[in-house]
């Protein structure tokens, strides 16, 4: 099975009345992991290409709760995939060693991601030969 068969758009239960709506994501719930970390992106627009990295250990889960944005992931093997984040209660499970890029951010675009591990810059491979040579 290739990593890339992995990564999983995760929906989440919109709760909610006439007040509006609530989206509630617990660990091992609601995403694959126990949640050590969140970090959220905003104020890239269109021309903007972030990402372009892989981790060795950290999982991910990447949710829109604003706007738009579109993943693409690639494997060691060159497998790609293309997500579209496009509604607040959506999301991609993103297990650890895929190439990441993250682009097409709508003005609004509010991207949210959980992660299972706290930040260490050591497990970031930032170099994409590096990468595909399994560095
Ligand atoms: P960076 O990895 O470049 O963001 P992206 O994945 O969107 O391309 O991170 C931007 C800066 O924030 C960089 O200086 C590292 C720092 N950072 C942390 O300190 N902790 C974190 O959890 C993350 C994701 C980034």
């Amino acid at each position: 099975m290739s990593k890339i068969d992995a990564v999983k758009i995760l929906e989440f239960p919109e709760l909610g009345d006439e007040r509006g709506h609530l989206v509630v994501i617990e660990a091992y719930k609601n995403v694959p992991f126990d949640i050590k970390r969140i970090f959220y992106i905003y104020g890239s627009d269109n021309t903007v290409v972030r990402g372009k990295h892989a981790n060795k250990h950290s999982d991910f889960c990447l949710i829109n709760v604003s706007g738009t944005s579109k993943i693409k992931v690639t494997d060691t093997k060159g497998n790609q995939k293309i997500i579209n984040l496009d509604r607040p209660h959506i999301g991609v499970y993103l297990p650890s060693m895929l190439w990441k890029e993250m682009y097409d951010f709508s003005p609004d675009s509010v991207l949210l991601v959980l992660s299972n591990e706290f930040y260490d810059e050591n497990e970031y491979i930032r170099s994409y030969n590096d990468f595909l040579n399994g560095i």
